[in-house]
């Protein structure tokens, strides 16, 4: 299994800052092999960026994408839009948009639906709140999350990967110890083996929520852990190229 290493620019980045970024990260990891490489850079951004992503070893992901083809919906983006920029991953489900944007767990499930069907990799986010974890309930959000989230797809988990991102984690600067990381992950490939009755070798279980290139030596060393999901610290190529780094001495 390759690792993939995987950048939420969320809402960040102009065109040009976007541009800027690609043209120096580009350069950094022009020889690193083995991992899978990934940037979600804004919608506005996918377009100009797309083109410098050809023949370099990383993938172009989107944040987000509505679940349908075409149609009267006010500012939503479609899957063929995505193909059609070369966009290889699809981030369906981050708390952002659960907790901000209200996004259910059917809505989930019909995205990462559509995301398979037109050849786009979903990767599914999970995860509790503080007050889940304090009252003990983190492994039922998982699970519901999951089941409901990948539901009509058990036998094909393998098209997709998921990132375990605990809300209380997420950009505040505090990751989970190796030690939560690894209880969830091993909890998640578990669950995933049962419900794809064994079909689950192709789906890496990513960690995010404050990943730096600090804690990333450590954090990618948990058993079950297969990558990550990263947000603030993608923001600056360095950062994020050091993450890389990281990974690869494992
Ligand atoms: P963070 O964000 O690295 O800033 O915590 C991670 C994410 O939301 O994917």
């Amino acid at each position: 299994m390759r690792y993939l290493i995987a950048a939420n620019w969320k809402m960040n980045k102009t065109v040009s800052e976007s541009i800027d970024y690609v043209e120096k990260f580009r350069e950094m990891v022009k020889d690193v092999e083995g991992i899978d490489i990934m940037i979600a850079p804004s919608f506005t951004a996918l377009a100009s960026v797309s083109p410098l992503l050809e023949k370099t070893s990383i993938n172009l992901g989107a944040q987000n994408m509505f679940y349908i083809e075409r149609g009267a919906y006010t500012g939503e983006i479609s899957p063929i839009m995505l193909n059609e920029l070369n966009v290889k991953y699809v981030i369906i489900g981050h708390s952002e948009r659960r907790h901000i944007f209200g996004e259910k767990d059917d809505l989930i499930n019909k995205k990462i639906l559509a995301a398979v069907e037109y050849g786009l990799r979903p990767i599914l986010c999970v995860g509790e709140t503080l007050e889940e974890r304090e009252l003990g309930k983190t492994m039922n959000v998982v699970e519901r999350q999951i089941k409901l989230g990948v539901a009509g797809l058990e036998r094909e988990i393998g098209l997709i990967d998921i990132a375990y991102e605990p809300v209380w984690a997420i950009g505040t600067g505090v990751n989970a110890t190796v030690e939560q990381a690894q209880e969830v992950h091993l909890f998640i490939r578990n669950l995933i083996n049962d419900i794809s009755k064994g079909n689950d070798s192709d789906t890496r279980i990513l960690y995010g929520g404050s990943v730096n290139e600090k804690n990333a030596g450590e954090l990618i060393k948990a058993k079950n852990v297969e990558g990550f999901l990263v947000g603030t610290a993608s923001l600056d190529p360095h950062k994020f190229y050091k993450i890389i780094l990281e990974t690869l001495e494992v």
